[in-house]
């Protein structure tokens, strides 16, 4: 295995019963890097973390976590993780203040200064003494990943972290992960929402049905190229036409307009008009996380 690696998991398996919920999984997360977990329900995410923090077996594989093997029974590396996985286990009697400090008896070195901190970090600080059984299901989650935070993890492993939250909590979350990063802990996170990593991760693993289809840099797995878009009220013609513009590539109808790939839209504008096809109007988008997973995904259904 790798030095070079925070965490690592090499060939790991998990079977329940007929199920093989992880199948040969190798991922390699570096340091301070922000490494998205991405793939679409079931398909195998929370048992890979599980695994990699010692909470359930693997059913064959290895994991490294700074170096050192981690098993349920051997799992020392843990100690300088930060994690969440599922709902946090909270008080909900308490304020999220107390639940930090019952949480900071664990940690005798730990400045009390920390406490206040993390409540700012995750943005709780207004709402410090209300109790959290007054708290929606996305404070619950920021209250959970400053619990995660308090004892300054070198790495921290997050499943699903912005579940249940609105577009501004998620936005604040994706800004301190960012910020995390730029300190030198690395992030390992899953999420099912593609938009979301495209935002804030380096480097992404997807995965379907327990294997791992794609892995690499974000700017690496995303498209280099804009799609452009041409309406016209010529489209058969225009279509074939295309077929001879040197280097345009995935040429295809969408509904009333036409789309093409790896060419710009002067490219486009100015050969339409020299073959006299002139369009109404050229456009052009960006293909997001969004279509290329659905790409990879179903390549491999
Ligand atoms: N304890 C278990 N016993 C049996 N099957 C399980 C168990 N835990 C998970 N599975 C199965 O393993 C597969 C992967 O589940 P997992 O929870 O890891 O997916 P996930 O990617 O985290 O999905 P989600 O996005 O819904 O959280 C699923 O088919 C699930 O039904
Ligand atoms: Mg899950």
């Amino acid at each position: 295995m790798d030095t070079e690696f925070v965490l690592q998991t090499h060939h790991l398996n998990k079977q329940f019963g007929s199920v093989r919920a992880v199948d040969d999984v190798s991922l390699g997360i570096r340091h301070a890097e922000v490494f998205g977990f991405l793939g679409p329900n079931g398909a195998g995410k929370t048992t890979t973390i599980s695994m990699i923090l010692g909470l359930t077996y693997p059913t064959s594989g290895e994991i490294k976590v700074f170096g050192e093997r981690v098993t349920p029974e051997h799992n020392r590396a843990l100690r300088r993780v930060g994690m969440m996985v599922g709902e946090p286990a909270l008080m909900l009697a308490f304020s999220a203040r107390r639940n930090l400090q019952a949480l900071s008896y664990l940690y005798p070195d730990l400045p009390a200064k920390r406490i206040d901190e993390v409540l700012e970090m995750v943005d709780l600080q207004a709402t410090r003494n209300l109790p959290v059984r007054k708290f929606s299901t996305g404070m619950k989650q920021r209250l959970g990943l400053a619990l995660a935070l308090l004892n300054k993890p070198d790495l921290l492993i997050l499943d699903e972290p912005t579940n249940g939250m609105d577009p501004a909590g998620m936005q604040e979350i994706r800004i301190l992960l960012r910020s995390l990063a730029e300190q030198g802990t690395t992030v390992f996170l899953s999420s099912h929402l593609l938009h979301e990593m495209e935002q804030v991760c380096d480097r992404v693993a997807v995965i379907q049905h327990g294997q791992i289809i794609a892995q690499g840099k974000m700017t690496e797995l995303l498209p280099k190229h804009d799609i452009v878009h041409i309406r016209t009220a010529n489209l058969e013609q225009t279509v074939q036409a295309l077929k001879d513009l040197p280097g345009a590539k995935h040429i295809k109808i969408d509904a009333s307009s036409i789309e093409v790939q790896e060419v710009s839209s002067e490219q486009v504008l100015s050969f339409l008009v020299t073959r006299g096809l002139t369009p109404k109007e050229v456009s052009v988008s960006r293909p997001d996380l969004e279509s290329v997973f659905l790409e990879l995904t179903q390549k491999t259904a």
